[in-house]
């Protein structure tokens, strides 16, 4: 982490996070808590709570389990790094973070990136002044004829780079920056003899990254050409198979599914149209980085690709990529038109609302592009097909979703429902030996190895780490039987370790041991263990429930410890704790 645990507590304590999640969502108190409807799922009653009281400092909802402090509040929520949620609490708090640690050589490169960031700025400011002055007209009557609004055009920063060759290169030159970093932006060819533009006479498409900085331009000519749009070739900035046109944009939309299409102007005409979450990849084929990208930012996909040839086959070829990815995936149908920007143009807003609504699911376009390539009238053809579609489905974990597929596909291509099934079942079998073809949801693999942990060992040690949370006074009462070491390594351990920590001190901060996890997959777990719910349970059950947890807890961390303890002399005082504590000398007092 790039900056000490005091300062992120420090702006954790001054940032009140009451006031700052009530920008966002609407918060009414109940008891200590305050509850408002989830932004992070679709949901009609409020689960979603905040807390601010006993130092907890957190957020939590019930419905989906996303919990955090307010600093991942704001990474979810805005998508902002860690350093960037930090830092916009630290502003509000008025509070100076103290220079980061990096090396010398992580701050030369920092610099280099942040000049080739503002040439970049400065090119995009210039660009679309360029197209809006008299030298742009033919540009701009290029894009009005597009259909595209002024607004539009403003809201992408659309430009135009001029017909001189070096134009951009003397006006970034004025700026006074050194030939070593214009070298380095791509924007420009500089030899001792010859000094160039990359774009030239094209109108230009800025790409921004999530926090709408400009990372790179496509430039298209105006009417025919070849090439018809040229990138900016990849840089310390931009990596196109990463990059997606439109998600700075896209990423504050509040649905649960982005609409993917393949190009620039699809993605302004949809969002000019009021679809504000389409994006697309930049004319290369997605890749699981982009794939992955997505996924942190939606759950589900809905292919808006061309519905000729290209864009089907570019659409079969993403399908598992985004699967894979853990997205749900659904393909819009276009024909009789080319893209979403020709169709919106024919036939407007509603008829594209109309087939988003009626996107099929991934699985059955993809055996629908199969069916065009066998010959289903010829029975070898059939059998091939019947063979195909199987496999498909058998890789479906969920019965009740398999058999609906099945019934959908067999009676769309009118296929023996019956034979079509028998045959994902043995595939299914074959598969996995191992497992039955049941009704019984799979059970997800086990998360540790370690064969002898007892049943409720992690609940137990959630409970005793929410339940000290609120009486940390009791840690002392148990006489101190229970240390971090007994708690399972990793999250729970570390948890315990601040915990402990903050007990002794006096001061307890929940939001600053959810703060003390810098990826957001830990923070909400830190968050689930000191979710608020518990206090409200009658106290003295509560407690006993704690105390039996810490038995538990400290049993099985004494079992480990007897496996592994080779001095018997030892070996004998922990078989004496272990008889000792069953007698649970502070349950009774
Ligand atoms: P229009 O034809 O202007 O409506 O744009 P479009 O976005 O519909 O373009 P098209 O469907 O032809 O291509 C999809 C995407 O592929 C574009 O947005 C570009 O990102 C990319 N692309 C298209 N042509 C080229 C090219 O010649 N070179 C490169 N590098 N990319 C291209
Ligand atoms: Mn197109």
């Amino acid at each position: 982490m790039l900056y000490p645990q005091e300062t992120i507590e420090q702006v954790l304590e001054a940032s009140n996070i009451v006031d700052i999640i009530s920008e966002y969502v609407k918060l009414n108190k109940k008891g200590s808590t305050y509850f408002g409807l989830c932004p992070f799922h679709n949901e009609k009653t409020p689960s979603f709570s905040v807390s601010d009281s006993n130092g907890r400092k957190m957020f939590y909802c019930f419905g989906c389990h996303t919990g955090g402090n307010v600093i991942t509040f704001l990474m979810k929520y805005e998508n902002y790094t860690y350093t960037e949620a930090l830092k916009v609490l630290a502003d509000r708090a008025g509070i100076t973070l103290p220079k980061p640690e990096y090396s010398r050589e992580d701050s030369e490169k920092a610099r280099r990136r942040e000049q080739i960031l503002e040439v970049y700025k400065e090119a995009a400011v210039y660009y679309y002044h360029l197209l809006k002055s008299p030298r742009g007209q033919q540009a701009y009557q290029y894009l009005k004829n597009r259909q595209l609004s002024d607004e539009t055009i403003l809201k992408f920063g659309l430009g135009y780079s001029d017909k001189y060759r070096d134009d951009l290169y003397r006006y970034v030159k004025s700026k006074g920056y050194t030939d070593e970093v214009l070298k380095e932006t791509g924007l420009f060819s500089i030899r001792e003899t010859d000094v160039h533009d990359y774009f030239w006479n094209r109108v230009m498409f800025p790409i921004m990254d999530t926090r709408n900085k400009v990372i790179a331009f496509g430039g298209r000519v105006m009417g025919e050409g070849e090439p018809k749009y040229l990138n900016s070739p990849e840089t310390a900035i931009f990596e196109k198979r990463k990059t997606l046109f439109g998600l700075n944009t896209a990423k504050k939309h509040k649905g649960n599914e982005l609409i993917l299409c393949e190009g620039y102007m699809d993605v302004i005409s949809l969002h000019q149209a009021g679809f504000t979450n389409a994006v697309a990849s930049l004319g290369t084929a997605l890749t699981p980085s982009h794939a992955a990208v997505l996924k942190r930012y939606t759950s589900g996909v809905v292919l808006s690709y061309d519905s000729d040839g290209a864009g089907r086959n570019a659409a079969v070829r993403a399908i598992p990529i985004l699967k894979n990815a853990g997205l749900s995936v659904r393909v819009i149908r276009l024909d009789p038109y080319k893209d979403p920007d020709e169709l919106i143009k024919a036939e407007g807003t509603d008829s594209y609302r109309k087939r988003l609504k009626e996107a099929r699911n991934g699985l059955l376009f993809e055996i629908d592009v199969l069916s065009e390539s066998f010959d289903l009238t010829d029975p070898e053809g059939q059998t091939a097909f019947y063979h195909e579609t199987a496999r498909r489905l058998s890789y479906l974990e969920d019965e009740i979703e398999r058999e609906n597929y099945l019934k959908t596909i067999a009676s769309q291509f009118r296929l023996d429902q019956k034979l079509l099934k028998d045959r994902t079942i043995r595939l299914v079998l074959n598969r996995d030996s191992g497992r039955t073809y049941s009704s019984v949801p799979t059970q997800p693999p086990a998360r540790r190895p370690e064969k002898k942990e007892p049943a409720g060992l992690l609940e137990s040690q959630k409970t005793v780490l929410a339940y000290l949370a609120e009486h940390p006074g009791f840690l002392e009462k148990t006489g101190n039987i229970l240390s971090p070491e007994d708690f399972t390594p990793g999250l729970y351990r570390d948890a315990a370790e601040l915990l402990f920590a903050q007990i002794r001190q006096g001061c307890i901060s929940i939001s600053g041991i959810i703060g003390s996890f810098s990826d957001e997959e830990s923070q909400e777990q830190a968050a689930d263990i000191f979710r608020p719910g518990q206090l409200h349970d009658d106290d003295g059950e509560y407690r006993k429930l704690a105390a039996d947890s810490i038995i538990l807890i400290r049993q099985h961390s004494l079992e480990q410890q007897m496996e592994k303890e080779q001095d018997v002399g030892r070996l004998l005082e922990l078989k004496k704790e272990q008889e000792n504590l069953r007698k649970c000398p502070f349950l009774f007092d």
